[in-house]
């Protein structure tokens, strides 16, 4: 299916992006939320700061869109020095990161996005780069081969991923500080939604028109942010550019997203283990098979959300609705001779986390 979601947490194109850029704060005291690992980075820059070090390496685990590049962004203007963006999939082999390294002055931070992607072979070369901030580089090939070892400047890693578990031990061991990113509270996202629409010089009818909003945007800034800017072209031409609580339900409606912030694929994925799953346990490759999507799509930016807000369970033998998505969305169990939510009648040790 592949279908472009106004709620999806990963960014849409590059002109977005860009959009993106001008709302994100770039100084630990600007950064709304995360509360316990903003001070965590605030003590490790900090002593980093006095022991004229780098920050220890970090590694950043959940979802997309919740701020984990921003971070990157952030800590490498807090020591006032550059950040080096690539990519798991980008360093398809040693070489790759062999000049990525080289190109690092002291303390520089470099950020490797989908550190899971990573290949194997180009992980080995990290752990020296890592822990003694030394690399091997080979020379000449075949019979002449031979590789010297090249000291690197003191910097710092930043590993995303949003898949923790794919992260190898020995990866996630290099780490000093790992620590995982949250759902923003809607409190949390209407303080940023109102500091956007500030540098985004909307005209707001009154101080709480955003909280639907907020409430609206499955916990996630860059969402939130996205929502904003329908929101700005909405009462542009219908409201004199005025945004008022009608203005927000209507932009929102127009984006097919309901009171939980659940757009058209949500409400697809839900229904499809409600009706052709009798609520489940289903395995998530069936589930991906009858939509039409790709299972590490659904698992990585569908499913969190279902999850944390209780409308979804995975549990030892699949995933499976609750009580509240039958609610959510009105639907009784295709089960013959019964008029009760599947998941009523499921043994509850079958719930367990997996
Ligand atoms: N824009 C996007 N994410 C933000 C955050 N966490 N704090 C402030 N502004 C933001």
């Amino acid at each position: 299916m592949a279908v472009q979601r106004t709620v999806s947490a990963q960014s849409l194109s590059p002109t977005e992006e860009q959009a993106n850029w001008s709302l994100r704060p770039q100084l630990l005291d600007e950064y709304i939320g995360q509360s316990r690992l903003i001070e965590r980075l605030r003590i490790a820059l900090q002593a980093a700061q006095i022991r004229k070090e780098p920050m220890e390496h970090l590694l950043l685990f959940g979802p997309p869109g919740l701020g984990k590049t921003t971070l990157a962004h952030v800590i490498a203007h807090e020591l006032g020095t550059r950040l080096h963006t690539t990519s798991g999939p980008a360093l398809t082999k040693p070489g790759d990161l062999v000049s990525t390294l080289t190109r690092i002055e002291p303390r520089d931070v470099l950020f490797i996005d989908e550190i899971h992607r990573m290949p194997a072979a180009v992980e080995e070369y990290i752990y020296p780069a890592m822990e003694d901030f030394k690399v091997d580089v080979m020379v000449d090939s075949g019979m002449h081969a031979r590789s010297f070892t090249m000291n690197l400047k003191p910097f710092t890693l930043i590993g995303a991923t949003t898949r923790a578990g794919l992260v190898s031990g020995p990866l996630r061991s290099r780490f000093g500080i790992s620590s995982q990113l949250d759902f923003y509270s809607d409190a949390d996202l209407h303080v940023i939604a109102k500091r956007s629409a500030r540098l985004l010089t909307l005209n707001l009818d009154n101080d709480n028109v955003l909280h639907g909003l907020a409430h609206r945007s499955r916990g996630t800034p860059r969402i939130i942010n996205r929502l904003l800017r329908r929101v700005r072209d909405y009462a542009l031409v219908h409201n004199n550019g005025v945004v008022d609580t009608a203005v927000v339900d209507a932009a929102l409606k127009l984006e097919s997203i309901d009171d939980l912030g659940l757009d058209n694929l949500d409400r697809m994925y839900l229904k499809i283990i409600a009706t052709v799953y009798d609520g489940g346990p289903v395995g998530l490759e069936a589930v991906a098979a009858t939509l039409n999507e790709d299972a590490g799509t659904l698992e990585d930016v569908v499913e969190p959300y279902l999850l944390k807000m209780g409308l979804l369970a995975r549990t030892r033998r699949g995933r499976q609705l609750t009580a509240q998505a039958q609610e959510h969305l009105q639907l009784r169990s295709t089960r013959l001779g019964t008029s009760k939510p599947a998941l009523f009648d499921q043994d509850q040790s079958e719930n367990d986390e997996v």
